[in-house]
């Protein structure tokens, strides 16, 4: 029986050496490459269904039916996926998030990991993980990162096919907790799309990337090591360098808020009382505060004390996207 429909979760996750900016947009090949680790039990759920039947693609996203801008990007995907799988069928997909919208979590890289792996197994197609990750980053740059498991590290490259991720690390080899620290569950003024496109207009975007290559071996190596004062010092060099480029864009991007100031700040004085915790910040206010295991409550019940938090989640790392239904 030929398959036609199939179900993959795939995990968000969160960069230690970030990507922002990339040197051909519309293959989203970035211009740097970055490291990540995927956050468990934080997942996208997507089903897709090639019916021969629909004259035009279909997509509910938490229970609601999309029209516009999220219908079209994922119809733009499920292209690429029509292509590379020689198919005409248009698709039915349903996906879901089990963690908040607007929470800090980029949910663009667990939703185009998902579709993915999803896309290609209801055709019956089985593809490398190199290719499933090249393809899932056509969707969204860091949903690459969200194919493979554990700690991650995607390649800037020329071209398509040499643009990929590749696991490091796996989930267990470190027990790194990240404890977002919601402080604003409002929806992120400009997107990181557009973002991408105007890194190069900050004149500190050159000095980002000419030295990321060397953050990346660092954090490599202090992952490598579980070398956490090392791996503290470069993540938190990388973020701060990315958001001095947001902020130096045309226009400006102002992701911090006062309070992600004062809890970067709360998270550095912890750190010299020896707790072992560091911060990063996406395209959002949210604080990302990494720990290791036996630190993460201490650390979740000062964030939890603070009057600007409206609520934390935490994560372990997680595994790569996975087919669950076929
Ligand atoms: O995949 P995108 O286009 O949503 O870009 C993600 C950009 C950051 O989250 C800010 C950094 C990163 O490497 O994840």
């Amino acid at each position: 029986m030929t398959t036609h429909s199939a179900t993959a979760i795939a995990h968000p996750n969160i960069a230690f050496i970030k990507y922002w900016g990339n040197s051909n947009d519309r293959l989203r090949l970035p211009v740097n490459s970055s490291i990540s680790m995927n956050l468990d039990g934080l997942f996208a759920e997507t089903s897709v269904e090639w019916l021969d039947h629909l004259s035009s693609d279909e997509f509910t996203l938490n229970g609601e039916s999309q029209t516009g801008e999220s219908l079209q990007r994922v119809a733009y995907h499920l292209e690429i996926l029509r292509n590379r799988l020689g198919r005409q069928s248009k698709a039915k997909v349903v996906s879901a998030n089990n963690f908040p919208t607007g929470a800090g979590i980029a949910s663009s890289a667990a939703a185009f990991a998902a579709l993915t792996a999803a896309g290609v197994a209801a055709a019956g197609e089985t593809l490398s993980e190199r290719e499933l990750s090249t393809i899932a980053r056509l969707g969204s740059g860091s949903a690459a990162r969200s194919i493979p498991s554990g700690f991650v590290e995607w390649y800037a490259a020329d071209t398509h096919e040499d643009s990929y991720a590749q696991s490091l690390f796996a989930p267990d080899y470190w027990d790194l907790v990240d404890i977002v620290a919601v402080i604003n569950k409002g929806h992120k003024a400009v997107g990181s799309t557009a973002g991408h496109s105007s890194a190069q207009t900050s004149p500190l975007q050159a000095a980002r990337v000419a030295e990321a290559d060397e953050r990346v071996a660092r954090v490599r190596a202090a992952i490598s090591e579980r070398n956490f004062s090392d791996f503290a010092e470069v993540v938190e060099l990388d973020s701060n360098l990315m958001h001095s480029v947001m902020m130096t864009s045309n226009p400006p991007l102002f992701y911090w808020e006062p309070a992600s100031l004062r809890i970067m700040k709360l998270v550095r004085e912890w750190r010299a009382e020896g707790l072992r915790v560091c911060y990063t910040l996406d395209a959002g206010p949210n604080v990302h505060c990494i720990c290791v295991r036996s630190d993460a409550e201490t650390v979740r019940s000062r964030l939890n004390k603070l009057s600007e938090v409206l609520t934390t989640l935490s994560a372990n790392v997680g595994g790569g996207a996975q087919v669950l239904q076929q």
